[in-house]
């Protein structure tokens, strides 16, 4: 069976840079908290008149050029993103009509933080299986018109930021490229983190009250959210490890979900990795949810830190819960 190899990457972070003590000035928060508890100084605001289709669309011409096919070329587009543009048709189709792309399919997915993972997971299937040759994957997220920036809101509102990253995937020789993707959930814990509305949970599906209760704002268990994510992201890579017969000495690089840097340090630690093992950029952009993952893995490939034959190990974990990791031998 062929193989499924990343061919190119791009990412589009908004101009506007908010700092922590731009926020202490909208809620009782600190640069000296932040920092401490999460390692993030700084994240960015998308424009309001961006949405995440021309963010997405944006990364996704970069990531084109990188891997030097056209729109012509894309099969299929699979879209991560928790913060859509509209409720529905997802940005799937806004971002086909964007790049001009031909009438192929346009998914999208909704795994949070594990979006973009779930995504490559689905074109390494479908470019393996030898349905599709080109996939593009993209991750965008505006939270920034999502957030409560009273005091109330501060534990979530700190953490994150809008961003979008995009990969564009291809067929590989046997053994090169992604050797194996894992996906998981636990929707018992779906509750632990989630926006309550809209949604068709409620009749209406939205009211006045609910927006005034704050019932669209995200929710977070923050400590149980982060007591399993510091276990599921080591069990997840060393689930991709143990698949391909490898063990954490042999990895290259871990580019993990950017959720907090406790939680990246809690991982090396786990593994027992060193420093430079383990990528970090969540003190400039916060945590991106579902475009944390391509907008670090393009960071990385231009900053010389993945070359050819490195085992580079993509893991993340978030709401659902769910969490997921990709093996890839680069
Ligand atoms: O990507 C999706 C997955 N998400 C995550 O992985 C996030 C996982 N969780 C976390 O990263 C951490 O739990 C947080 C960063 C959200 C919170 O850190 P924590 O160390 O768990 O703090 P805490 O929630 O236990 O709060 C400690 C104190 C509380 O005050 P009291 O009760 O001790 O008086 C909070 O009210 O810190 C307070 N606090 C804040 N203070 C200043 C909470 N948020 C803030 C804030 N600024 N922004």
């Amino acid at each position: 069976m062929r193989g499924a190899r990343v061919l190119g990457t791009g990412r589009e972070l908004p101009n506007r840079v908010v700092t922590n003590d731009e926020l202490s000035r909208l809620m009782d928060t600190s640069d000296e908290w932040i920092v401490q508890r999460t390692g993030i100084r700084e994240r960015r605001y998308a424009d309001p008149s961006i949405g995440n289709c021309h963010m997405g669309a944006a990364a996704s011409r970069k990531a084109l050029e990188k891997a030097g096919i056209t729109a012509n070329d894309i099969d299929l587009v699979i879209f991560a993103t928790l913060s859509p543009d509209m409720f529905f048709p997802g940005d799937g189709v806004l971002i086909q009509e964007m790049l001009g792309l031909r009438t192929v399919g346009a998914i999208d997915v909704r795994n949070q933080c594990s979006g973009f993972i779930y995504g490559l997971s689905m074109a390494e299937a479908y470019i393996k299986g030898g349905f599709y040759d080109y996939i593009l994957v993209v991750g965008s997220e505006i939270h920034s018109r999502g957030l409560d920036f009273s005091t109330t809101g501060r534990d979530v509102s700190v953490i994150f930021g809008d961003g979008a990253g995009a990969a564009v995937l291809g067929p590989a020789e046997p053994g090169k490229g992604i050797l194996s993707t894992h996906i998981h959930s636990e929707g018992k814990y779906a509750k632990e983190l989630c926006a309550q509305a809209p949604g068709f949970f409620n009749d209406p599906w939205i009211t006045s009250e609910m927006i005034e209760q704050g019932k669209t704002y995200p929710k977070m268990n923050g400590k149980y959210v982060f007591a399993h994510a510091v276990r599921r992201f080591p069990e997840v890579i060393m689930e991709s490890l143990a698949r391909n017969k490898f063990g954490p000495s042999d990895l290259s690089l871990v580019i993990p979900h950017q959720a907090n840097e406790r939680i990246t340090q809690a991982v090396r630690e786990a593994l027992k990795l060193p420093k430079e093992k383990i990528y970090s950029n969540i003190e400039l952009y916060g945590n991106t949810t579902a475009a944390s993952i391509p907008i670090a893995l393009d960071e990385c490939l231009e900053q010389g830190k993945i070359r050819d034959g490195d085992l580079v190990c993509l893991a993340a974990f978030g709401s659902g819960f769910t969490w997921a990791s990709a093996l890839v031998c680069w």
